[in-house]
């Protein structure tokens, strides 16, 4: 996604703005640029590709003194990557930066090309400047408003007026807050990009606009002031560090045990602390990708041990669905940013329909935690790598002991100790299962050639199937589709090649022997299959065997050895591991 920065203070802008674009580089991006002003001028400075193109340029230029900038990583969505295209941009006096989409960008440039504007982008950003620059006299504040009005979509914008030297910023749907320094303020889209000069911020909310020096931050709504609560944070500064690991991705698999015990902690001492879910006769889990498969393991526990129906559809579809909310209904949404579009849609959807709505989230601050009616923080620490590991783990964690608080209201299970005794082992298995690299190297070795890899598992090794799917794909971009073991057979097994990998998982003790007989079908066709298990199995099949737990915490054991594997191949590969093509951390946009 998008990235944005901005700084007023008493210093040159140009390394902060750049070494803030560093910090939100994990978002996802495919060109950058900066925009630095002073009292009597604007340089706009841009480029395609990596941060470190746009530093060899403004290297290359004389650069403006000044203590005033905006700077923007542009993820493409109107427009392909180049540098017209490339964020800030500017028309008349106004200059701007934009995470989000103008869904009516077409008509809005249509209108103003009929009263002359001249646009030299493909960008629904460009518009928003254009309108901007057309309400400005001498208010920008009331020039803002008035654009505000007009535009739909999503947006968070850093906004610079050549005969003004303050700081604007405004937001709707995409985060954008403001961080407080001594003599110096910031914007960003998120506090990672700030953190190394600030730890206080202030949480800018929909439709308020901010006018910011150096020394005062006035937010209005409806050109009212507000009154706004400082907050600080506590990320440390070294989250962005990789403390000596290689890749983010590799750090934030390795900090799983720490952040487990972190998070299930209070619940393990009190399940009382998680929200009921029996006073509902009806739960949805609506997440996006891996969110999504964590839901799909908390649906598969809900039913087999909870006794409970749970409705489970990706955002993206569940936002525009016809949903009947005939029944007392809970909605739940996963979400590790709290600012994926389609899923912060949904949860508006449900709340529009006044269902009660509970966030599994990690981003404290996001729009997600702020709006849902109740709230379960997993406590993974800042997530830089593309590909979430930590964060699902305790997501699957956290809707683990949801499903067993569950079937306990219910008497469907004794108040036996061995759960939640298996619960407070977690920690050390998940660091047994992760100290045993060189397995994981190896079945890496076997498959990082190959171009198509099946994962197949049945019930609640059907959605463990799903992530191990995903994370192989997202950071070594091998193709792969992870199958009911069951379905496989009904038109997909034609695909299977000789020597093709099929890792097939094995823990839910009640459907194993089914799987088995999918692996013999696989194998007489030529798949070589990998088994991740709870058990060694008698066949000469490669295999992955994890310590065996309460049916509520295995996939805790297995997706571990699932990223490792995903990482080591990805490294085979040569891949960017921690920033994936065309991926993004939060897709904040449609
Ligand atoms: C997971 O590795 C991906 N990066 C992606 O599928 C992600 O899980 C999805 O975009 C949802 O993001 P969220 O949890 O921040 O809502």
């Amino acid at each position: 996604m998008c990235g944005i920065i901005g700084y007023i203070g008493n210093n040159n802008p140009i390394n902060i703005l750049i070494n803030g674009l560093k910090n939100l580089e994990y978002r996802g991006y495919d060109s950058a640029g900066i925009a630095i002003k002073n009292e009597k001028e604007l340089q706009v400075i841009k480029s395609v590709g990596k941060i470190v193109n746009l530093e060899e340029k403004i290297k290359s230029l004389k650069v403006i003194e000044s203590n005033l900038g905006i700077a923007h990583t542009r993820w493409a969505t109107h427009g392909k990557p180049s540098e017209e295209n490339a964020h800030p941009h500017t028309v008349g006096k106004v200059t701007l930066v934009h995470n989000g989409i103008i869904e009516n960008a077409s008509e809005l440039r249509e209108k103003l090309v009929k009263e002359g504007v001249i646009f030299h982008s493909e960008t629904d950003t460009e518009v928003v400047a254009a309108l901007i620059n057309k309400y400005y006299e001498k208010d920008p504040v009331k020039a803002i408003n008035k654009t505000l009005k007009e535009v739909k979509g999503s947006y968070a914008l850093g906004i610079l007026f050549i005969d003004n030297n303050h700081l604007y910023a405004t937001r709707k749907d995409s985060p954008l807050i403001i961080g407080l320094g001594k003599d110096e303020n910031f914007i960003a889209s998120d506090i990672a990009a700030i953190i190394d000069y600030t730890n206080k911020y202030i949480l800018l909310e929909e439709g308020e606009i901010a006018d910011i020096t150096k020394d005062k931050v006035v937010v209005t709504k409806d050109e009212k002031e507000v009154e706004k609560e400082v907050h600080t944070t506590n990320m440390e500064k070294d989250a962005k560090d990789k403390c000596g690991y290689e890749h983010y991705m590799l750090k934030e698999i390795m900090e799983e045990p720490v952040v487990l015990e972190k998070t299930l902690k209070p619940y393990l001492e009190d399940l009382n602390k998680l929200p009921s879910l029996t006073d509902y006769e009806e739960i949805h889990i609506v997440a996006c990708g891996s969110a999504m498969y964590a839901g799909m393991i908390g649906k598969a526990l809900l039913e087999e041990y909870a006794n409970t129906k749970v409705e489970i559809d990706v955002a993206s579809e569940y936002r525009y669905k016809n949903i009947i909310y005939d029944r007392k209904t809970l909605v739940i949404l996963i979400s590790q940013s709290g600012e994926t579009a389609d899923t912060i849609a949904a949860m508006r959807k449900a709340k529009e329909n006044k269902v009660e709505t509970l966030a599994i989230v990690n981003v404290k601050t996001s729009t997600i935690a702020r709006e849902s009616d109740q709230k379960i923080f997993i406590e993974a620490g800042p997530e830089i790598a593309v590909a979430t590991t930590k964060a699902y783990i305790l997501q699957v964690g956290i809707m683990a002991l949801l499903a067993y608080k569950t079937a306990l209201t219910k008497g469907l299970v004794k108040d036996n100790d061995k759960v939640l005794e298996d619960a407070k082992k977690l920690p050390r298995l998940v660091k047994e299962v992760l100290d045993r690299k060189d397995e994981y190297k190896k079945i890496a070795k076997e498959i990082y050639t190959k171009e198509d890899i099946f994962f197949i598992g049945r019930k609640i090794d059907y959605a463990t199937s799903q992530e191990g799917s995903l994370k192989l794909k997202e950071v070594s971009y091998i193709h792969s589709e992870a199958y009911q073991a069951g379905e496989l057979k009904h038109g997909t097994i034609s695909l299977i090649e000789d020597d093709m990998p099929v890792f097939a998982i094995l823990t839910d003790d009640t459907i194993k022997d089914k799987t088995i007989s999918n692996i013999e079908e696989v194998k007489s066709r030529g798949a070589k299959t990998i088994i991740i298990s709870n058990e060694r199995w008698n066949t000469n099949d490669l295999q992955v065997v994890v310590p065996k737990i309460s049916e509520y915490f295995q996939p805790i054991l297995i997706v571990p050895t699932l990223q490792l594997i995903a990482y080591e191949t990805a490294k085979l590969r040569g891949c960017d591991i921690d920033k994936p093509k065309n991926l993004a951390k939060s897709v904040t946009v449609e």
